[in-house]
């Protein structure tokens, strides 16, 4: 763990400046409930809203997902940042000026660190390319149709057929092989390292603000395949694979109408050749909900243009899926043939691609088309059969007009009446909307995510694990209070390591006169555990004597710690104690 020393009154005047609610507002749709306010949450799928900003003191906490935090915890949620990249983005963007030195951000150094490996790796693979030990690979990539010009552009290299040539020449720039691990361009361990990519066309992965970030590596055809078409770069510290999109970083400034969603690498660059610049394609992963919110963010329409075999088809479906809340306007292109859009484009020209876009179909019409594969629309039962499946599809937007444009094409198409059709779909929307309800329902009582696993303890000790959550509950709106339970309730006390820790931070920073809100946790937890304290903090009912409430759960916090004492001295639980009596019982049923 990391801890960042910006001076507190820094951090404060960079909060004042970024209010919870505008800062989330930039992203969030919010609407007022009461004196809080509540939105879809940005961070996992919803309909209905629980996300919840808390501007009183400075929060946001999601009841579906189980992730809170503060302002800076928000903003690198979102923006891949980590905590101190967070502050210093936000402090840029109101005009503050951090002190330049005095704190720690040893996790930033071994970021740039890796960033300045893979950029020297990235020249590396590049020169190597160029020359005369590179003809094979150049060659490759020619023979495949890519210019100069666009071999240049994107920063195409080649890993040359050698153990340890990367190793030397990164070693000669001053780097060490444990960074070069850690940026993962080199595998093993001390003593016997050794270059990741070998003779291989690469592909260097570029995020939205232009640093290299990883590679991607192919085999010339032909070659040994044990090892993958495709070897790309681990997850590192600047690089989750599940978060980035090849191409990003030119397509962000070519995409603020629409963005076109490809397979590969090469589909990306071959269209970017051909003009098509607001084309990306996610790196050896199915598109995610991260991808999906990033995208979100630069454009209005995303066209998925996957390849046309099965796996391409079911990419597309799950993609739309994840698409759904971002409010992007979907549409999908099927490429004729079976081909992808690298070989479409090269077959066919750029003109002929273009029509092909402009002929996408909205991912309804693309369901609706696929709906009917396998039934034979021209048999009665056939028809009844695709027209409830056409009503399902309908069903689900959210938007009536949409609907509406939908039953009545339908209902023209199929000769069945549009009131027929109508009522079907109000009659599903009404159960989906049940079914929603309750699904929803059942997530906000059932623990969070992450809380059983938070604290794995509780389970065995709920009665002190509550008593301890509505200490930290009463601490964080009434610090004063600590004085009184100081002497009876160290840290040290609580029962469940998960609550200790917490408890700790807290009265660690009571003690240095801190005012003990979220942002004295946010860079000592993870967004879920954060997420369980600004639940915590808004937990208190208001008409609860908050002395009384403390001095009656320190109580049972030290006698459940007594108690554990003792049965830890018997070395036996209750689950162990119930364990055995069920086996002596299954023993007896078996007759032995
Ligand atoms: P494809 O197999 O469709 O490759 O994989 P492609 O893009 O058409 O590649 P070319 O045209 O043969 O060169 C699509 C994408 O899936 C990832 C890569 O990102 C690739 O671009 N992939 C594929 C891997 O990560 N590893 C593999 O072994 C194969
Ligand atoms: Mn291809």
């Amino acid at each position: 763990m990391i801890f960042t020393a910006i001076p507190e009154d820094v951090i404060n005047e960079i909060k004042y400046r970024n209010e919870i609610e505008s800062t989330v507002s930039q992203y969030v749709n919010l609407k007022r409930a009461g004196k809080n306010l509540v939105g879809l949450c940005p961070f996992h799928s919803e309909k209905t809203p629980s996300f919840t900003v808390y501007p009183e003191s400075g929060s946001f906490y999601c009841f579906g997902c189980g992730v809170g935090g503060d302002v800076f915890t928000f903003t690198g949620l979102l923006e891949n940042l980590d905590y101190i990249e967070s502050v210093k983005l936000l402090a840029e963007r109101s005009g503050v000026t951090l002190p330049q030195d005095g704190y720690d951000d040893s996790f930033q150094k071994i970021k740039n660190t890796v960033y300045d490996i893979n950029r020297e790796t990235a020249r590396f693979f590049h020169a190597f390319l160029m020359s005369e030990n590179g003809k094979w690979a150049l060659d490759y990539l020619t023979g495949r149709g890519l210019t100069l010009k666009t071999i240049k552009h994107f920063g195409l290299g080649a890993a040359p057929d050698s153990w340890n040539m990367l190793i030397r020449h990164l070693k000669s720039k001053g780097f060490s092989e444990a960074d070069m691990l850690t940026a993962n361009v080199i595998g093993g361990s001390k003593g016997s390292y050794y270059d990741r990519f070998r003779k291989r066309v690469m592909f260097p992965i570029i995020n939205i603000r232009g640093n290299v970030i990883g590679f991607s590596g192919r085999v010339l055809p032909g070659e040994d395949k044990n090892t993958g078409k495709y070897v790309n770069t681990g997850d590192t510290p600047v690089y989750k694979k599940s978060e980035n999109l090849f191409g990003i970083n030119f397509a962000k400034s070519h995409c603020a109408e629409r963005i076109i969603l490809v397979e590969g690498n090469m589909d990306v660059i071959s269209l970017h050749q051909a003009g098509f610049c607001n084309t990306v394609a996610p790196l050896g992963t199915a598109f995610t909900s991260e991808q999906a919110n990033l995208i979100s963010r630069y454009t209005k329409e995303i066209v998925l243009m996957l390849d046309a075999d099965a796996a391409g088809q079911k990419a597309i479906k799950r993609a739309s899926k994840l698409l759904e809340n971002t409010g992007l306007n979907v549409r999908v292109v099927v490429i004729p043939d079976g081909k992808d859009p690298d070989e479409y484009i090269k077959k066919n020209g750029a003109d002929k691609f273009r029509a092909l876009l402009e002929g996408a179909v909205s991912d309804i019409e693309y369901k609706l088309l696929t709906a009917a594969e396998g039934i034979d629309i021209n048999a009665d039962d056939g028809k009844l059969r695709y027209l409830s499946r056409a009503a399902e599809i309908i069903a689900a937007s959210d938007d009536v007009m949409t609907r509406d444009i939908y039953i009545g094409r339908m209902s023209e198409k199929y000769g069945v009446s549009r009131t027929a059709l109508t009522a079907k779909v109000d009659e599903l929307r009404r159960k989906n909307d049940r079914y929603q309800k309750r699904q929803e329902f059942a997530n906000l009582v059932k623990p969070k995510s992450g809380v059983g696993e938070l604290n794995p303890e509780k389970r065995r000790n709920l009665k002190a694990a509550a008593a301890e959550e509505t200490v930290i509950a009463v601490l964080l709106k009434h610090p004063d209070f600590y004085e009184k339970i100081k002497d009876k309730l160290p840290p040290d006390k609580m029962v469940t390591s998960f609550n200790r820790r917490i408890y700790g931070i807290i009265t660690q920073a009571i003690e240095e006169g801190k005012e003990p809100d979220i942002s004295v946790f946010a860079e000592k937890l993870i967004p879920a555990e954060l997420g369980f304290v600004v639940s915590l903090q808004n937990s208190l009912k208001a008409d609860e004597n908050p002395e009384f409430v403390l001095k009656d759960c320190v109580k049972v916090i030290l006698e459940e710690g007594n108690m554990q004492k003792i049965s830890d001295g018997n070395d036996s639980t209750v689950e162990d104690w119930a364990f055995g009596l069920k086996n002596l019982i299954d023993k007896k049923a078996k007759g032995n």
